[in-house]
């Protein structure tokens, strides 16, 4: 059980609360090209300042070594302010003294971005001493970053054993959902693994086939599959030094009695472009000299069916090669499906990871899905089955 927002006093002026946010966003030339995650802590950020206290956001942004003008959270800050459609306050520092001096100088109601924590050494290595001097610019701590609770940082797991911590609003949502989906989903309970290697989600795989009724492997990784039993995928992306771990996977599901789901036809072509000409074939007949870049018609078609027979589904990973048209087809109208089961009420559709969210969008059904996760990593080491630090020093045995 963790505590959350609705725990802490009313009325906050005088208070100072430190809201670890996730505002590690794409920038393209200088600009936020993906604005999802600075709106992910619209709601929490808008509820603290409401209720009167200086609220001090903390982030990184980017894999600094030492301080790295080119990764300041500056322009994000700003980006934040007209997202948040409130003014907003930059301060150069996350801790020490300078930082302690300029906090003191912000208004109840105020709202500030400080300075990237890994411009911190301290930070990665969840150092204490860092922890401990963050702590001392605020009162309470509230984690709102569920992307970033798989790091054991000092701003993500230290900051939360030093101050009252709580859940923010993006992070209970999050946990609801994910706990909703594989902790104790309504049965039976599909989950879709995509993308290119099987060496990225191995564990992933291995955690699914104890919990779900179906799992639906597609992506570059089916072929993986596919060519561990037997089959001859051409020229296709595949991982054969993996057959032996793709076997033993599909030993397991089998004892567990989950149905794993192959492709049964799939797209074909020569090139790796968009618009390549292709063809349809089943996959005992992929040709020596192609590569399978999407699954077939027949394919999705019993895909589908098997989503209507389900009523909890969590997805991760394209299904083809999305980012070329036509190979986007089966990614797409699977997810369509997915879509309109959940609006139908029979399905709970839970998805994440980088690429799955850019799929969906690109279907156009993200905002369709139950909940669509924010988190690329650690919606991937949650789907493994394992604990988030992040999320663990939130627990209510831990907190101070
Ligand atoms: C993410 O983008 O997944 C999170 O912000 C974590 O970033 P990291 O992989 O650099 O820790």
């Amino acid at each position: 059980m963790f505590a959350t927002i609705d725990d802490m006093p009313g009325d906050l002026r005088g208070k100072r609360v430190l809201v670890r946010a996730d505002l590690n966003v794409p920038m393209q030339d200088g600009v936020v090209s993906d604005a999802t995650r600075l709106q992910a802590c619209v709601p929490t950020v808008a509820a603290l300042a409401d209720r009167g206290a200086v609220v001090l956001i903390l982030s990184h942004f980017g894999r600094p070594k030492g301080v790295e003008k080119a990764l300041s959270l500056r322009p994000i800050a700003w980006a934040l302010g007209e997202v948040l459609g409130r003014e907003m306050a930059f301060v150069a520092d996350c801790a020490g003294p300078d930082a302690e001096a300029a906090v003191v100088e912000l208004h109840p109601g105020q709202i500030a971005v400080l300075e990237n924590t890994r411009f911190h050494p301290g930070e990665e290595a969840n150092d204490p001493a860092l922890a401990a001097a963050i702590a001392r610019l605020g009162d309470y701590f509230v984690n709102d970053a569920f992307s970033a609770a798989h790091r054991a940082h000092a701003s993500t797991e230290g900051l939360a054993h030093l101050l009252p911590a709580f859940a923010g609003r993006a992070m209970e949502a999050e946990l609801k959902a994910l706990e909703a989906a594989l902790g104790k989903p309504e049965r039976p309970v599909v989950a879709v693994v995509g993308g290119a290697k099987v060496s990225t989600k191995l564990d992933v795989l291995l955690h699914l086939v104890g919990k779900v009724d179906h799992l639906i492997i597609g992506g570059g990784m089916a072929n993986t599959f596919l060519a561990a039993n037997g089959v001859d995928v051409g020229k296709s992306l595949c991982e054969h030094a993996l057959a032996d771990t793709a076997r033993e996977i599909l030993t397991r599901a089998a004892a567990a009695g989950c149905t794993v789901h192959l492709p049964y036809d799939v797209v074909v072509a020569r090139e790796f472009k968009a618009h390549a000409a292709y063809e349809v074939v089943n996959i005992h007949e992929v040709p020596a000299d192609a590569m399978i870049l999407d699954l077939g018609p027949l394919a999705v078609e019993m895909l589908s069916d098997v989503l209507k027979t389900c009523a909890t589904l969590v997805w991760n990973g394209p299904l083809g090669a999305f980012e070329l048209e036509p190979f986007d087809a089966a990614t797409v109208a699977l997810a369509r499906t997915a879509a309109a089961l959940t609006e139908g009420g029979t399905l709970v559709s839970v998805a994440g990871g980088g690429d799955t969210v850019a799929a969906l969008n690109h279907a156009g059904v993200a905002d369709k899905f139950t909940f669509v996760s924010t988190a690329g990593g650690a919606f991937l080491e949650w789907m493994e089955g394992k604990t988030l630090p992040g999320v663990e020093a939130l627990q209510q045995e831990h907190r101070p």
